[in-house]
C-alpha cells in the first residue's frame, strides 16, 4: 500500500519492486535491452479498409514483427518474432524538439551553454545546483518542465553572487496551482463530473444531444471565464504579463494546461524569475536575441522546448508506416486511444492524453488486453477512422491547440465505451446525484483495477 502523502522516491521504488515481484513481471522483460530496429512482414497498409484480420480479431497475418534488439554490452542485433506489437516507448522522453535557426544565428554562435531540460533533468542534484549558481540563466518555454527549472534556477541563485533567471516564451498558458483550486472550487467539480462534461459536449453525440450541448454555450463560457478571473485574483499574471490570449475551456481541451510549482511565484516576487514574451528569437555570441532586437545575455540557455514523441515513433516503425501514423501534427490516432486503424497488430500507449491519466491509461490497458485474447472484437477500418476523425474535428472546433491527442473535457465518456467494451457498468457511483455531480476519479475504477 501507498502512503496517503507523496511518496518519496525510495517508497516508489520499493513499490514498482513488490510490484513486479507480487505479479510475476520480472521474468517478462529483459532489462539493458533497446529496440534498435522494427520491421514488418505483413501487408503495406491495410488496403480494403474491411477488418483488422478475421472477423475484426487482433491477429490477421500470423508473426508479422520482426523486432531487432541490441544488448547494452554492443552485442550484435538479436531478431524477435512477434504476432502482435504494444510499443510504450514514452512520448516525453529520449528524443527533444530542438528549434531550428537560419545560418549563424543558433547555438553554434553563442559562447556559452545550451542544453535540453532532458539533460538537465539527468544530471545529479549537486551538479544541477553547481550549473546554475552564479549563472545567467535563459529558459526557453512557458511549460511545466521550463517552469520546475525557473524555480530550481531561482533556489540555486538566492543571495549573494545569485543572478535572476528569465523564462522566454513566444506564448503565454492558462497555469494552475498544485491544489486545483479557483475561489474555493476545485476544478473537478467544474470539468471532471459527468454534469459538467454533458455541458462541454462530446464528440460522438447525436443530434438531440448537439442542440442541447449548443444552449448549453454561455454556460460553458461563463465556467471558463470563472475559472480565468478566479486565476487572475490569485495569481500575479496580469503584474508580469502572463494573460494567454485564449480561454481557459481551450486550454484545458487540449490537455495544455500546466501545473506550477508551490513558489513559482514567490521567486518572481522575489526577483528571481523574469518574463519575457518574444514571437521568435535567435543566438547570438553573448546571449539571445528576442523579437524587438533586444539582446539577452546569457551564460546557460536550457531549452524547455519539449519533445518530438511522433517522430520518436517513426524513427522505429518501418517507413512504409510514416505516412498513415500522424493524422494532423503531433496527432497519432487511435482507435480507443490505443490502435492505429490501418497498422494491424500492433497498439500504442501514452500517446492520448488527458488531465487525469492514470485511471484511462490503466483502463486502456485492460481493454488492450481483451482484445488481444479475443474478447473484443474491432469494428471495420473505415469505422475506426470514422471515430478518430470524428475526435480529431471535434478538438480543432474548440480548441487551435490540438498538437495532441487530448480527451480531458470528455474523459467519462470516452472511459464509458472502455467500460461497455469489456462488459462493464459505466455508471460508478452510488447514486443519480453523485453520478451527475460528483466528480470522477481514479477511485471510481479502483475495484476494475
Ligand atoms: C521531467 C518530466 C517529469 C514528468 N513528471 C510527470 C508527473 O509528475 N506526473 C505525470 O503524470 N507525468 C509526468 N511526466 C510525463 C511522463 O512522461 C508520463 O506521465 C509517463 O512517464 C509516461 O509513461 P510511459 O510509460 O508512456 O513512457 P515513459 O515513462 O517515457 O517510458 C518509456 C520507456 O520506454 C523505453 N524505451 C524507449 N525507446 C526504447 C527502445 N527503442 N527500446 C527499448 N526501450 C525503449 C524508455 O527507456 C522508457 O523506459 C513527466 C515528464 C517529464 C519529461
Ligand atoms: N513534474 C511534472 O509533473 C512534470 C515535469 C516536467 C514535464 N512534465 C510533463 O512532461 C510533458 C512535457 O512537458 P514540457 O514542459 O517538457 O514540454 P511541453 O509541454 O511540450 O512545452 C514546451 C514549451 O516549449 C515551448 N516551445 C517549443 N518550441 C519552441 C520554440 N521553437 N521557441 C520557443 N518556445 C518553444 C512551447 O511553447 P508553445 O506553448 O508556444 O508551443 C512550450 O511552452 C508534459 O506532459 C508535462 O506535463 C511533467
Amino acid at each position: 500500500m501507498l502512503p496517503t502523502q507523496l511518496p518519496t522516491q525510495s517508497q516508489v521504488m520499493d513499490y514498482f519492486h513488490s510490484y513486479a515481484n507480487h505479479f510475476g513481471l520480472l521474468d517478462c522483460i529483459q532489462f539493458n535491452t533497446k529496440v534498435v530496429d522494427i520491421q514488418h512482414t505483413g501487408k503495406e497498409t491495410v488496403a480494403s479498409l474491411g477488418l483488422w484480420g478475421k472477423n475484426g480479431g487482433s491477429y490477421a497475418d500470423g508473426r508479422v514483427w520482426q523486432v531487432g534488439v541490441q544488448k547494452s554490452n554492443g552485442e550484435s542485433i538479436e531478431w524477435h518474432h512477434f504476432d502482435f506489437l504494444v510499443l510504450c516507448i514514452g512520448k516525453y522522453g529520449d528524443l527533444p524538439k530542438i528549434p531550428s535557426f537560419p545560418p549563424n544565428k543558433g547555438p553554434e554562435v553563442f559562447q556559452g551553454k545550451v542544453l535540453h531540460t532532458m539533460d538537465y533533468s539527468a544530471l545529479e542534484e549537486k551538479q544541477a545546483y553547481k550549473l546554475l549558481k552564479g549563472k545567467r540563466v535563459v529558459i526557453i518555454g512557458y511549460q511545466k518542465s521550463a517552469m520546475d527549472l525557473s524555480v530550481e534556477c531561482a533556489e540555486a541563485n538566492q543571495g549573494e553572487n545569485g543572478h535572476p533567471c528569465t523564462m522566454v516564451f513566444r506564448r503565454t498558458h492558462w497555469i494552475l496551482s498544485e491544489d486545483y483550486m479557483c475561489s474555493g472550487v476545485h476544478l473537478a467539480y467544474l470539468y471532471g463530473t459527468r454534469f459538467a462534461q454533458f455541458l462541454l459536449g462530446k464528440p460522438d453525440q447525436g443530434f438531440m444531444l448537439n442542440s442541447i450541448s449548443y444552449l448549453f454555450a454561455p454556460l460553458r463560457w461563463a465556467v471558463s471565464k470563472f475559472v480565468e478571473f478566479s486565476l487572475l485574483w490569485k495569481f500575479p499574471l496580469r503584474k508580469y504579463g502572463l494573460i494567454p490570449d485564449h480561454s481557459f475551456l481551450q486550454e484545458i481541451s487540449s490537455c495544455y494546461t500546466g501545473l506550477f510549482p508551490n513558489n513559482f511565484f514567490s521567486k518572481a516576487e522575489e526577483g528571481l524569475i523574469r518574463f519575457r514574451k518574444s514571437s521568435s528569437w535567435s543566438f547570438s555570441c553573448k546571449g539571445i536575441i528576442l523579437d524587438d532586437g533586444t539582446e539577452l545575455e546569457a551564460d546557460i540557455v536550457v531549452l524547455g522546448t519539449g519533445f518530438d514523441g511522433v517522430k520518436k515513433l517513426k524513427s522505429l516503425l518501418p517507413n512504409k508506416f510514416g505516412d498513415v501514423l500522424e493524422k494532423s501534427a503531433g496527432v497519432v490516432p487511435l482507435y480507443r486511444g490505443r490502435v492505429h486503424p490501418r497498422i494491424s497488430q500492433m497498439a500504442i500507449l501514452g500517446y492520448s492524453e488527458s488531465l487525469s491519466n492514470l485511471h484511462s491509461s490503466e483502463l486502456r490497458s485492460q481493454w488492450l488486453a481483451h482484445f488481444i485474447s479475443g474478447k473484443i472484437v474491432l469494428p471495420s477500418i473505415k469505422e475506426m477512422e470514422a471515430y478518430t476523425d470524428m475526435y480529431e474535428n471535434y478538438v480543432k472546433r474548440i480548441t487551435p491547440f490540438y498538437w495532441k491527442s487530448c480527451h480531458a473535457t470528455f474523459q467519462i465518456a470516452d472511459n464509458d465505451h472502455l467500460c461497455r467494451d469489456m462488459g462493464r457498468n459505466p455508471l460508478r457511483k452510488n447514486s443519480w446525484f453523485d453520478e451527475l455531480f460528483s466528480p470522477y476519479s481514479n477511485l471510481d475504477y479502483a475495484q476494475d483495477l
